[in-house]
């Protein structure tokens, strides 16, 4: 399985609509500072802009929507932002669940959870438990996720799963490292969004973007409707996905 995920094994197929949508859901605060209201008023509109997202992700056939919503960099922030996106967190699971549900959606979260208090992550495996039979949509919040934790884990677990590779590193190979990363029952991202203007990754899925198609938009989160993501998935349909190959090749092969 992992093998056919990913891009630089195997030349995945390719789509009009993308299979796999991975968005950095930026420009919260600066949404909020704009018109003279808290952050805290745009992290509340940017829960808004995530259920318009689902549902149009789920009405264009999109099978994997991962959606970053706290990094392993936020806990840099000012406790009482940190602690308020934890609330947020917390109530948004509580509200939500039934109508994912209703939806036919799937929800997975990946990222160091242990970090969170006991009670985000109680909620947070009921809502996996209580969804896992639904397959419309694959709904993943990326959250303490870093690209960088995620493949150190991924290493961590090959290890202990075949402790004869320390002592045959040369056997390692991606297929076998693959299978251990968090999201390794995904393809690989077909289109990355970034909201909020700034070019980077910021430490997201950074195995995993290896051949990604990149769209950032200066839409602040919050803005981010139907409008703009059908924007993003017209510019999606204008990219010739190469994976290594030429122009020539492309055009022999369709
Ligand atoms: C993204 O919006 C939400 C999180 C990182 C949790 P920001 O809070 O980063 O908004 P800006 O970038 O400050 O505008
Ligand atoms: C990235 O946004 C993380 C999330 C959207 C959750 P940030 O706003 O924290 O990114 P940087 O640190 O400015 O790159
Ligand atoms: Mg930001």
């Amino acid at each position: 399985m992992t093998t056919l995920a990913s891009s630089t094994l195997a030349i995945p197929q390719n789509a009009d609509v993308p299979r796999h949508v991975a968005v950095i859901m930026d420009g919260n605060g600066r949404w909020a500072t704009r018109r003279f209201l808290p952050r805290a008023a745009g992290h509340a509109r940017g829960v808004q802009a995530v259920r318009r997202v689902v549902e149009a992700c789920g009405k264009y056939g999109v099978e994997y929507l991962t959606l970053f919503a706290f990094s392993s960099e936020n806990w840099r922030r000012p406790e009482d932002e940190v602690s308020l996106l934890m609330r947020l967190f917390v109530q948004t699971l509580e509200k939500e669940v039934d109508k994912l549900e209703e939806q036919g959606v799937r929800l997975r979260v990946v990222g160091d959870l242990s970090a969170f208090e006991s009670r985000l992550q109680t909620l947070i495996h009921a809502a996996e438990k209580r969804t896992e039979h639904n397959s419309t949509l694959n709904l993943t919040i990326a959250a303490n996720y870093g690209g960088r934790w995620d493949i150190l884990q991924a290493m961590k677990r090959l290890l202990r799963a075949r402790p004869d590779l320390a002592s045959d590193p040369q056997a390692i190979d991606e297929a076998a490292f693959g299978e251990h990363l968090s999201m390794a029952w995904a393809p690989e991202p077909d289109l990355f969004i970034r909201t909020g203007g700034e070019q980077r990754v910021s430490n997201f899925l950074i195995w995993q973007l290896a051949y990604t198609e990149l769209y950032f938009t200066d839409e602040y989160w919050p803005d981010f409707d139907v409008k703009e993501i059908d924007a993003a998935f017209e510019w999606y349909r204008s990219r010739e996905r190469r994976f290594g190959r030429t122009s020539a090749q492309l055009a022999q092969s369709r």
